[in-house]
């Protein structure tokens, strides 16, 4: 453990959610406290528009917190005691190809799932693990990662088999998000849940929600029938999810509950299990990628630009269970607090039919030396087998990217349970391959040689 105050670093500096999580870091000074925060970006251009924005943040709570601002790697990582990780490799523009060309060939279009998920996983591996070796080569030497980057179950994998003794802890909001919903359903305050979960990053599911050691997932179940994982009010629950498309996934909660009604799936579960109903609702020439540009993006540079000319910032950002959920993680990680929470480990056995080494996500503790998950046993064969084969999907696509075989990637997208056929999944695959020229060197070439 490392004595405070700490130095952070952000990587993804230019991210939408930058100032949301600074803002997070700010009301929780008194818990983690603070020397400098160091925004690192590759794109400095991009990073250079928000950083006024984030010192505004910053300046509105602590003029002492040091705030740097850099494409230097050095000067970003040297002696840091925690880096977030939030790297977009290919920014929303290729979100957009990975959302667009599965859905021209009826395929579910999405940043994580499906063959979306495995173009951006393509991408995303090796850079994640040029962020570890510099942190590695210039940070603290207990520093930790929290990554953030998605798609966060490749990624993690990727870091798996190539930075095994990495000290990178993978994260997703989006279980908090859920527990937040329930909590608003219930009225309780969701730091009050205790939940059980088994399952993979985008693709598990709750199987108990504890209030003062009373199970709520009858009560719940019995909203989700009628409104899905929402108020009846949807606003009030979901501030930050609340654009349309995403007021959807979580009324989606409940067509698949009313078949499976056991446990309570991660919202994700809706691209694998009702893949023709999304396909079918959604707008090829204009995806969740577009959305997000012409939203989140588009408001946090227009109010960025408005500050700079006024000195007035106008309310542009959303400080959520994003920002809170990783500062929780950061404290619990500086000061062993053993806060339980959802994270990505390696299994080891914690779910005793999974693979030993599969990565899973289920509750942890976390300490200091990282996350101590807990035992989860036996899953059902229902949800074993959904689970290992979109684990053998993500498995081979990491393989894809470390050795640069077309075919390993051919055979991660024909498992995917989102691509029907082979055939589907070698059209999109070739026209992907077309469209992440300046990021898949090695695929395009095992490609044009016909390896
Ligand atoms: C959730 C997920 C993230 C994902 C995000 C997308 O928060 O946990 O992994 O990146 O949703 O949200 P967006 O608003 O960009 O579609
Ligand atoms: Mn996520």
């Amino acid at each position: 453990m490392f004595t405070p105050p700490f130095i952070l670093s952000i990587a993804g500096g230019g991210s939408t959610y930058t100032p949301g999580i600074v803002k997070s870091l700010m009301v929780r000074l008194q818990d983690f406290p603070l020397a400098e925060i160091r925004l690192y970006d590759i794109d400095e251009a991009r990073q250079n528009t928000i950083a006024p924005v984030v010192e505004k943040v910053i300046r509105d709570h602590s003029q002492s917190i040091k705030f740097t601002v850099t494409g230097d790697p050095e000067v970003a990582f040297s002696g840091a005691h925690f880096v977030f990780a939030q790297m977009r490799v290919g920014q929303y523009k290729m979100r957009e190809q990975d959302e667009k060309i599965p859905l021209r060939h009826g395929v579910v279009g999405q940043e994580t799932c499906g063959p979306g998920g495995l173009a951006y996983g393509l991408r995303t591996i090796l850079p994640m693990v040029e962020l570890i070796d510099l942190v590695d080569r210039y940070a603290h030497e207990k520093a930790w990662i929290v990554n953030y980057s998605n798609p966060a179950a490749i990624v993690a994998e990727g870091v798996r088999r190539l930075r095994p003794n990495a000290r990178v802890l993978n994260i997703c909001d989006m279980p908090v998000a859920a527990m937040r919903n329930m909590g608003a359903i219930l009225g309780v305050d969701r730091r009050k849940l205790e939940v059980d979960y088994f399952g993979l990053n985008h693709f598990g599911w709750f199987t108990r929600v504890l209030v003062d050691g009373e199970d709520k997932l009858p009560e719940l179940r019995k909203h989700i029938a009628k409104f899905g994982l929402l108020t009846e009010d949807a606003a009030k629950t979901d501030p930050q999810h609340s654009d349309p498309s995403w007021v959807k996934t979580w009324r989606n909660i409940k067509p698949i509950m009313d078949n499976f009604p056991e446990y309570l799936p991660n919202p994700y579960l809706q691209y694998y299990l009702m893949p023709n109903q999304i396909v079918e609702h959604q707008n090829p020439d204009y995806t969740r990628a577009n959305e997000v540009m012409n939203g989140r993006e588009k408001k946090l540079f227009a109010a960025a630009e408005e500050y700079k000319r006024t000195g007035i910032l106008p309310d542009a950002f959303h400080v959520g269970v994003h920002g809170e959920f990783i500062v929780d993680v950061a404290c619990s990680l500086a000061f062993n607090q053993r806060q339980r929470h959802l994270v990505m480990v390696e299994n080891r056995g914690a779910i005793t039919n999974l693979p030993y080494d599969a990565v899973v996500e289920v509750p942890a503790y976390i300490t200091s030396e990282g996350p101590e998950p807990i035992r989860v046993g036996q899953v059902p064969l229902f949800h074993q087998t959904l689970l290992q084969q979109q684990l053998a999907s993500e498995q081979l696509l990491v393989e894809a990217t470390i050795e640069g075989s077309y075919e390993k990637a051919l055979q991660a997208f024909t498992l995917n349970r989102t691509v029907p056929t082979m055939e589907h999944a070698k059209a999109i695959l070739d026209e992907m391959i077309e469209a992440n020229r300046d990021y898949w060197p090695a695929l395009q070439k095992a490609w044009q040689d016909g390896e």
